[in-house]
């Protein structure tokens, strides 16, 4: 790989590492030769990393909603380096919750933000120590959610655009350290989120009051299927990892990488319409 820095710590983070994104990313980092924390949040998904990756992988158990989870997977980590630090952490742990937003119940968009915002923030806060040791990197995991806000997605939508905001705010924060903090924002990706996603909504609107289906119930169907679609016929997680792979070793990392189907014609044309005109276009393309 080109313009590969040489740091002393090798040493990476990836938390959401049981599926998708996260494990293709610790396990390309494993084959690469890094020394891999993974997390995850089952030991039946920690006993299946292992049967893939090399015996120097290690999988921890991490929910990134859960302080103690958190403090402990540090524990772990802070033994096994040392001093030596962190090169990197992936924030990449996420989910989407999908609903209208007049009905969805205001749990399920606190449980959303409390994963894919404060969760990343916590353990980005308690990894940083060990980050700064090692003059490490964040990469954040945005998406193109995050550039252009999509509609029955709302709270996936905010979360991701408070990540940009973050990613920024951090960024000029750790100069000073010559941290390096990175948001990868990919499009469709073929990953379980969209199939895990379309199983929670649909138990989700099956509770709402009747009004809802009322209201809703002849668009969301089509919604659903065609995110689903996108899903299922994304670029692969391997290609996601790969770019996060680039922000963690460039010489140079960019504040920003977008990658995968859709996040370049997002970003580049979509995301630069007038508002109506783009929620035209997307209302179109979503209930076509
Ligand atoms: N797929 C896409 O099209 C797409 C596009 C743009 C951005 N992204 C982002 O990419 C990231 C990875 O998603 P993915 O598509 O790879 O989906 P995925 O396969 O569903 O992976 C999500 C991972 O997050 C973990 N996770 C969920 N809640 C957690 C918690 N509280 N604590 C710790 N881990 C938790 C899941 O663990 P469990 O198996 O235990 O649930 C899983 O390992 C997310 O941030 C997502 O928003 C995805």
């Amino acid at each position: 790989m080109e313009n590969r820095r040489l740091p002393l710590a090798n040493t990476i983070v990836v938390t959401g590492a049981s599926s998708g994104i996260g494990k293709a990313c610790a396990l390309q980092l494993d084959k690469l030769g890094f020394r891999v924390f993974a997390g995850v949040r089952r030991e039946m998904d920690s006993d299946a990393l292992r049967l893939e990756a090399s015996a120097t992988l290690t999988p921890i158990l991490l929910d990134i909603t859960d302080a103690a989870s958190i403090t402990s997977a540090v524990d772990i980590v802070t033994t096994a380096i040392g001093e030596i630090g962190l090169a990197g952490i992936i924030n990449n742990a996420g989910i989407a919750v999908a609903g209208p937003l007049e009905f969805l119940p205001v749990s399920e968009i606190r449980k959303q933000l409390e994963v894919n915002v404060i969760g990343q923030i916590a353990v980005t806060q308690a990894f940083l120590p060990l980050l700064r040791q090692g003059q490490g990197r964040v990469i954040n995991i945005g998406s193109l959610g995050g550039r252009i806000a999509m509609p029955f997605i709302g709270p996936y939508s905010a979360a991701k655009f408070a990540m940009e905001a973050l990613t920024d705010a951090l960024r000029m924060e750790l100069r000073p350290w010559h941290i390096h903090v990175s948001i990868v924002e990919p499009g469709f990706i073929a990953t379980p989120i969209w199939e895990k996603s379309k199983e929670v909504a649909g138990t989700i609107f099956n509770n709402l009051p009747r009004q809802a289906d009322h209201m809703y119930g002849t668009i969301i169907p089509g919604v659903r299927e065609t995110y689903s679609h996108a899903g299922r016929t994304g670029t692969p997680a391997e290609e996601v990892a790969r770019v996060i792979i680039q922000a963690l070793t460039a010489a140079r990392p960019k504040t920003r990488y977008i990658v995968g189907r859709g996040a370049r014609l997002g970003t580049s044309i979509l995301e630069r319409l007038p508002d109506k005109l783009r929620d035209a276009l997307i209302t179109w393309w979503l209930t076509r």
